[in-house]
C-alpha cells in the first residue's frame, strides 16, 4: 500500500468523525441516536486503522524516542476521547471540562500525527 493511501484512509475517517461530532453537538440533547452511533463507530474505525498503520510503521525500525513519545500522545488522546465521549453520552459528566477535553484532544492528536509523519518522512 502506498504511503498516501495509508495516511489518507485514517485522515478521511478522522475528518468524518469531526464532522459527525460537530453535527452531534449542534443537534442538541438528548443526542440523536443515529448521529451519535455514526460518530462513535467512525471514531472507532479511525482509531483501529490508525493503530494498525502506526504499528506497521514502527516495525520498519523507527525507534527515535521522540517518535515513540508522539505515538503515546496520540494514544492518550484516543483514550481521552473515548472516556469523555462515554461520560457525555451517559450524562455522567455534564460539566464544561469534559467537552473541552473532547474538543482539545483531536487538535493535540492532529499535531502529534503531523509530527509523526514528519519524522517518518515517507518511510512508512
Ligand atoms: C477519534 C475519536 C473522536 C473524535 C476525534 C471526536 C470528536 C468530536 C468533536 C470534534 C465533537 C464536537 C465538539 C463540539 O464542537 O462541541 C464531538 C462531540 C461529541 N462526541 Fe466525539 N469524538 C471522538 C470519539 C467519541 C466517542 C468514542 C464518543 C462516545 C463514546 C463520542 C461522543 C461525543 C458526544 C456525546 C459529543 C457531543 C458533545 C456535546 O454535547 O456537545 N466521541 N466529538
Amino acid at each position: 500500500m502506498g504511503f498516501a493511501i495509508k495516511v489518507l484512509t485514517p485522515g478521511v475517517l478522522f475528518i468524518l468523525t469531526l464532522a459527525f461530532g460537530v453535527w452531534l453537538s449542534r443537534s442538541g440533547k438528548p443526542y440523536n441516536g443515529l448521529i451519535f452511533n455514526t460518530h462513535k463507530l467512525i471514531a472507532l474505525a479511525a482509531v483501529v486503522i490508525t493503530a494498525i498503520q502506526t504499528f506497521n510503521a514502527l516495525k520498519i525500525g523507527e525507534r527515535q524516542p521522540i517518535l515513540i513519545g508522539l505515538v503515546i500522545v496520540i494514544g492518550l488522546c484516543a483514550v481521552a476521547l473515548f472516556v469523555t465521549g462515554a461520560l457525555m453520552s451517559a450524562h455522567k459528566a455534564t460539566g464544561r471540562a469534559t467537552l473541552t477535553i473532547h474538543r482539545i484532544a483531536p487538535l493535540l492528536a492532529v499535531l502529534a500525527a503531523l509530527g509523526t509523519l514528519f519524522l517518518l518522512d515517507g518511510r512508512a
